[in-house]
């Protein structure tokens, strides 16, 4: 079931993602060759809980999943595609992509929100990647109107990545984000306009490309959370939680 956020629930979501945002652009801010990804869950973990908030992920055990999930952050490397565990031995270098994912709870509401950005200098066809994959994240929000399916939003993506020659992932997706992290409706990256849910003001998803540089095959990890990329090409993904209102998609991930 779709659920239709209140005005009450929508000002704390709106406060909770500009919260969001902006510990995960701090944590962006001390990526650096020589870090581990432990450590940037550290600082994420630290920086949530001195605002009074909680980290979403942290013990969150989705349905299908065994093991909850023991972190703080998704750190993502390179041919990772999401899901990656933070590891004190998991130190990042020059030329290296990463995909930070950050879910927060404020006042018993849900964020969600994901960057990939790169170590130091990195490749052009590195660039290429995550300009795209990000320009895929706005264009995919261009089209979670008011009125429209949610098919229109993975079209959107599919059509504009596909000239790239990319591969979107097509076994993960995003969702419905508020009173749980992952709620209806499920949002794929590819599809058909004009199928699927109809999208309606007041409703908060999370729109979430996955776009490797190979083929679209991710395999999962023995460590049961981390997809990595079948080909071990690299793969970016970006992520924000948006309103959808009668003018038009509002950002909700973003800083003030
Ligand atoms: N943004 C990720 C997703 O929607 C959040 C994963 S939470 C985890 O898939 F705890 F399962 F890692
Ligand atoms: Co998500």
């Amino acid at each position: 079931m779709i659920i239709i956020k209140t005005p009450e629930e929508i000002e704390i979501i709106r406060e909770g993602g500009k919260r969001l945002a902006t510990v995960l652009y701090k944590v962006k801010d001390i990526v650096k060759p020589g870090i581990s990804t432990k450590e940037l869950d550290t600082y994420a973990l630290k920086l949530i809980r001195e605002m009074g908030d909680e980290p979403a992920f942290l013990n969150y055990k989705p349905d299908m999943q065994s093991t909850a999930y023991p972190a703080t952050i998704c750190i993502s490397v390179n041919e990772e595609v999401v899901h990656g565990i933070p590891k004190k031995d998991k130190i990042l270098k020059e030329g290296d992509i990463v995909s930070l994912d950050l879910g927060l709870k404020h006042k018993n509401l849900f964020t969600d929100m994901a960057i990939t950005v790169p170590v130091g200098e990195i490749s052009n066809s590195s660039k290429k990647l995550l300009e795209v994959t990000e320009k895929s994240l706005k264009i995919g929000i261009e089209a979670a109107q008011n009125g429209n399916k949610i098919g229109d939003i993975g079209h959107a993506i599919e059509k504009f990545v596909r000239p790239y020659r990319y591969g979107i992932v097509e076994i993960l997706a995003g969702h419905g984000v508020g009173r749980a992290i992952h709620e209806d409706p499920y949002i794929p990256n590819f599809g058909k306009a004009g199928t699927g849910a109809t999208l309606q003001k007041g409703m908060i998803i999370a729109i979430e490309p996955m776009v490797n540089a190979g083929t679209k095959n991710v395999t999962l990890e023995k460590d049961n959370w981390t997809f990595r990329t079948a080909d071990h090409k690299r793969s970016a993904h970006f992520e924000h939680t948006i309103l959808i209102t009668e003018k038009g998609p509002e950002i909700l991930t973003i800083l003030e």
